[in-house]
């Protein structure tokens, strides 16, 4: 495995990378590269079970009440947190006090970020962005550039219109909880060659493309960016970083990117609704840098308005446990390039007139095959692209506990899970079934969080 990854670490660097949004790929941008690449090998986990036997027990214990409910004794009283992430914090009256506890709760593979943890308090006040090379203190702009560990905060509810990008420097935490903090209108958020990010409680949508420009990216350094697609959020050569409570809607491009050798990634708790190509983990059949891409995706919900990519993925490992699909008109997961898809616990409901509405044997004139046909692609959760089925039949793509409605189903491949490295034997806990799914992502998107109460 070492090996392996050692070999496909050299191949990738020999394949020229995007140079996504770079204006002038420079020493200054190689260098951050490098770091960045040198980061996410740091963070590949060689044995990606591990990751997943760790969240599936905390969901576990967290339903059981044996761990978390027992902490919060007495001051838990109305706290309505259904599963291990929320269970960590929210639970707290004085959560705002101690707002760092979060840091401490990411589970999945981006369960190393910690954020700005330990920095300083940086509270936005201002929510405008008129400077893109000097940013005013006080604005979201210049929170996001600054050296060293910072924790993000508002001070009061706003609607923040970004001019271009807004480019983030490592070890920041963007923490919204306590008011209502829309991007929206304008460009939004890219985690570009950095480490050790949070982004929670955000409301992003209608995020239209950038025309591009000179934009600072970290005091002390303004470049050329050229246009940008339009991404919700884009993480880009990046590694460690924690997305939790946030709701995404309609964007020019992908709602969040993970590409270019990303990596220990969690999305949890989100809420996505109006979109057509939701989420894509590795943005190339050719880059094999993005073998070392490992996500989670959990406790989120797919709604309405969906199309496609809830991922679509390459090469990489993905964990996608505990979601509730309410909506999708094309697909749910799919991918190219033998990504390994681990599908556990979720709730996959189909397209419901499927027969009635998009294959419309009126309107679209389909004989009884092709009317078979267009419901089938309707209501398979999986699509793979760019594959013989003599191929894909050896990419590992596992379905354990979904619950399947609507006629929805997943088509399999690939050798079973291993079931002693993927049980409920010993220490380990197996993953919930899709029919808790509803209680588990209860409470997606941003949360209203109270002072002095549990949120
Ligand atoms: C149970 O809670 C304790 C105290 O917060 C924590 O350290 C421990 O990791 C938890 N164990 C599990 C299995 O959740
Ligand atoms: C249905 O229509 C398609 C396309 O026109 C045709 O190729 C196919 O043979 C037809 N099938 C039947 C059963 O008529």
């Amino acid at each position: 495995m070492g090996v392996a990854l050692v070999f496909l670490v050299a191949l990738a660097a020999m394949i020229p990378t995007f140079q996504a949004n770079i204006g002038e790929y420079d020493e200054y941008w190689q260098n951050k590269a490098k770091e960045a690449k040198k980061a996410a090998a740091e963070t590949f986990n060689p044995n990606p079970e591990e990751v997943i036997n760790h969240l599936n027990k905390h969901v576990s214990l967290s339903l059981t009440g044996t761990n978390g409910t027992r902490r919060n004794l007495g001051n838990d009283a109305g706290c309505l947190a259904t599963n291990p992430i929320d269970r960590c914090w929210r639970c707290q009256p004085d959560w705002m006090q101690n707002r760092k506890k979060l840091a401490d709760c990411a589970l999945g593979f981006g369960h190393k970020a910690i954020g700005g943890k330990l920095g300083e308090f940086y509270v936005v006040t201002d929510n405008s962005d008129d400077s893109l090379t000097d940013p005013k203190p006080g604005t979201l702009r210049h929170a996001a550039i600054q050296p060293g560990p910072l924790w993000i905060i508002f001070g009061s509810s706003m609607n923040i219109k970004l001019q271009q990008e807004l480019l983030m420097t490592s070890d920041k935490t963007i923490d919204a909880r306590g008011f209502n903090v829309h991007i929206a209108h304008g460009s939004s958020i890219t985690i570009q060659y950095v480490q050790n990010i949070i982004i929670h409680g955000l409301h992003i949508h209608d995020i239209v493309s950038g025309a591009g420009g000179m934009i600072i990216d970290s005091v002390g350094h303004v470049g050329v960016r050229t246009r940008s697609d339009g991404d919700g959020i884009s993480i880009f050569g990046a590694s460690n970083i924690w997305i939790d409570h946030v709701s995404l809607s309609n964007c020019a491009d992908g709602i969040i990117d993970a590409i270019e050798g990303s990596t220990g990634i969690t999305i949890s708790n989100s809420h996505f609704t109006r979109h057509n190509e939701v989420m894509l983990f590795g943005a190339s059949d050719a880059y094999s840098g993005d073998a070392i891409l490992q996500i989670t995706v959990a406790f989120n919900h797919f709604g309405q308005g969906l199309v496609q990519r809830m991922p679509r993925v390459r090469w990489g490992f993905v964990h996608v446990v505990n979601n509730d699909y309410t909506h999708w008109l094309m697909y749910a997961i799919g991918g190219s390039t033998h990504p390994t898809i681990i599908s556990q616990g979720n709730r996959f409901i189909a397209p419901p007139n499927a027969f009635a509405k998009e294959c419309s044997v009126s309107r679209l004139a389909l004989n009884c095959s092709e009317l078979i046909d267009c419901i089938l692609v309707l209501v398979k959760v999986t699509k793979r692209d760019y594959a013989e089925q003599s191929e894909w039949m050896n990419w590992v793509w596992r379905s354990e506990g979904d619950v399947m409605l609507n006629g929805a189903f997943f088509v399999e491949s690939g050798s079973p899970l291993d079931a002693a490295k993927l049980s409920s034997t010993q220490d380990m806990l197996p993953s919930k079934p899709g029919s808790l799914v509803p209680r588990l992502t209860r409470f997606t998107g941003p949360l209203d969080c109270k002072p002095n109460q549990p949120c």
